[in-house]
């Protein structure tokens, strides 16, 4: 199984859209009512603890205004996602950060998630709290990394700021 050990600074300011925030929702637990959790399903956001707003909605149709808010997150979510809906999700987030707002991603790096699952344990050393949450997809188009996504992110007109490639996994930060 893949593994990462993410560390996240808790810095940000301003309201936070937390895409794919239900399960773990571990943006929410980390930022609490800074942060807006959208899900598109309610099972997932029922499950995950409270503390952020929770929205049922689908991140590749997201009812927000332009410029809603000051950073976007998404925390291994993009892996659920089919290429097409992946591309929406990236153009809507873009669409409703406030200029020089950011987008923030945490995923995998998966070569192949079929016909055997793809599996990654997830360690979070958040400014003093550690979660662990374990992310897994079996889908036969699931292959992905940093440059894939950092294409998605230029086509929506963001502009890469940080880019951290590890074993297995990534985080891109963009500014709008
Ligand atoms: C398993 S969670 C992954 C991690 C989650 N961000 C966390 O912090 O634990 C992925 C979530 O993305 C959600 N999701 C998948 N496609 C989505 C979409 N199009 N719009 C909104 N949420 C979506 C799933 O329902 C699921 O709750």
């Amino acid at each position: 199984m893949a593994s990462a050990k993410v560390r996240i600074a808790r810095d940000l300011t301003g309201p936070i859209l937390d895409l794919g925030g239900g399960g773990e929702g571990v943006i929410g637990q980390i930022y609490g009512r800074q942060a807006v959790a959208i899900d598109n399903r309610q099972e997932e956001l029922d499950e995950a603890p409270e503390g952020p707003q929770k929205l049922l909605m689908d991140a590749a149709q997201l009812t927000f205004p332009d410029a809603s808010f000051s950073h976007a997150t998404s925390f291994f979510t993009l892996m659920y996602m089919s290429p097409g809906i992946q591309t929406q999700a990236i153009a809507q987030a873009a669409r409703v950060l406030r200029p020089g707002g950011s987008l923030h991603i945490w995923d995998a790096v998966i070569a192949s998630a079929y016909p055997e699952p793809f599996l990654i344990d997830v360690d979070v050393d958040a400014a003093g709290t550690s979660l662990h949450a374990t992310y897994g997809v079996l889908k036969d188009s699931a292959a992905q990394d940093s440059d894939y996504f950092l294409h998605l992110c230029q086509a929506a007109e963001l502009k890469l700021a940080v880019r951290q490639d590890h074993d297995g996994w990534f985080y891109l930060r963009l500014q709008k």
